[in-house]
């Protein structure tokens, strides 16, 4: 078989460039290990910059996330015991969030590219990419059938996350990566029980802890925990005294606590690798870097790297020219170092680290002070929040 460009990977990137490239008339396959249910069963973080909304609502998937969505303007940040700083976006930079859960996203780009009869490939295991340094790629996989399969085609992208084969697929001498791992770790709950009316960060001497919301009915809380803790150590008693510990009481009171219908914990982590090309294959999303979700901002980067990616790809198969595809992981890359270094400063803001000092509690708690007096400072926390410009 044949096409034009071949995607790995079924998550947000991977299936937002599907659709943005089959749209510009690009044919293109993408490859999926998973199982679409398995998929829509990973939670992950819900807010959206409005380059993204703007980005989801051209490429036609907007009209749920406009409908559902929970309009998000304000920074919120609690700290010793009972502070709260309020940081407005849209009277910092003129831009407002949008809070809309990224399963809902990709639930949209799965219909949206069965409405245009262009699903991924669901199962495809063993992927393996050859000849990136050639005009005539190919890659070969074993179907959900047990049979082998090759694909040629121009270009590969790699939209596969942290853990898959693209990356891996560049000589290790051809990457640089950099990384950073945090002390601890998120442990977070959805419970079906109404979200506080805004988003809430908590900085508490017991630790971080999150209030955020998927839809009216559907709540999503975190707390920060050692990455030694595993779930069935926080049954929902224990989750919800942590949570409502941390709050200010004039929130923890408006706190609706319930059974939870979902419990996960992860480590939190700085990464990327560079350069994002080789040959051509190009990275993108996950697959290139990651960031502590503090900040919520590894879907975002996924939606920009591939807005950039498939200018890149429907010029090169437009006019020919090569240029946008060339300027692709360097322009890329500079968006994802902003995100990179937001995400680790907000991470080392809002956290208890186990080996903090004195000294450092104090410069900590500094930053705050400062953070809550000085307008220019919460101007560019707002300008970071609500995302770079493309
Ligand atoms: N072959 C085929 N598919 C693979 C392979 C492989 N070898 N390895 C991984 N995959 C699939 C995964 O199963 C997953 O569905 O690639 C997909 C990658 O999706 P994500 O991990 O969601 O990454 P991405 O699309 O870049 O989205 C980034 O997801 O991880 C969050 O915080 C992150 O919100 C951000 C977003
Ligand atoms: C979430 O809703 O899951 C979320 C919100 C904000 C963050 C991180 C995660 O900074």
């Amino acid at each position: 078989m044949r096409t034009q460009v071949v995607i790995v990977g079924a998550g947000p990137a991977g299936t937002l460039l599907s659709l943005l490239l089959g749209d510009a008339g690009i044919d293109n396959v993408v490859l999926e290990r998973q199982s679409r249910d398995y998929v829509l069963s990973r939670v992950r973080a819900g807010v959206l910059e409005s380059g993204t909304v703007e980005i989801l609502r051209r490429a036609g998937v907007g009209e749920r996330m406009d409908r559902e969505g929970h309009v998000h303007d304000t920074v919120n940040i609690a700290w010793r015991g009972s502070e709260l700083l309020s940081v407005d976006t849209v009277d910092r930079v003129g831009k407002r969030m949008m809070a809309y859960g990224q399963t809902a996203i990709q639930e949209d780009l799965y219909a949206a590219l069965d409405d245009r009869g262009r699903p991924p490939v669901f199962e495809a295991a063993d992927v393996e990419l050859n000849g990136l340094t050639t005009d005539r790629p190919w890659v070969t996989y074993t179907g959900p059938d047990g049979s082998t399969e090759r694909i040629d085609c121009d270009h590969i992208c790699g939209c596969d996350g942290f853990h898959g084969v693209a990356r891996q697929s560049i000589p290790a001498e051809e990457r640089t990566e950099y990384g950073k791992e945090y002390p601890f770790g998120w442990l977070g709950i959805l419970s079906e029980t109404p979200p506080l009316p805004i988003l809430l960060y908590a900085n508490h001497t017991d630790g971080f802890a999150l209030c955020s919301m998927r839809t009216p009915m559907l709540s999503r809380y975190y707390v920060q925990c050692p990455l030694t803790d595993a779930v069935e150590d926080w049954p929902d008693d224990r989750f919800w005294s942590e949570l409502l510990g941390r709050l200010p009481p004039s929130q923890a009171e408006r706190i609706v606590t319930g059974p939870s219908i979902e419990k996960s914990n992860a480590p939190l982590r700085s990464f990327v690798a560079e350069p994002m090309r080789y040959g051509n294959l190009f990275l993108a999303g996950d697959a290139a870097h990651i960031v502590p979700p503090t900040g919520a901002k590894g879907l975002n980067l996924a939606v920009s790297d591939v807005h950039y990616l498939s200018q890149a790809l429907i010029e090169r198969f437009g006019s020919g020219s090569t240029t946008a595809l060339d300027d692709y992981g360097p322009l890329a890359l500079r968006r994802v170092w902003g995100a990179v270094r937001f995400s680790w400063w907000l991470t080392s803001l809002l956290h208890r680290f186990p080996d903090q000092t004195p000294f450092d509690q104090r410069a900590q708690e500094q930053e705050l002070t400062y953070l809550s007096s000085s307008p220019a400072a919460q101007t560019a926390l707002a300008e970071q929040y609500v995302g770079l410009p493309l």
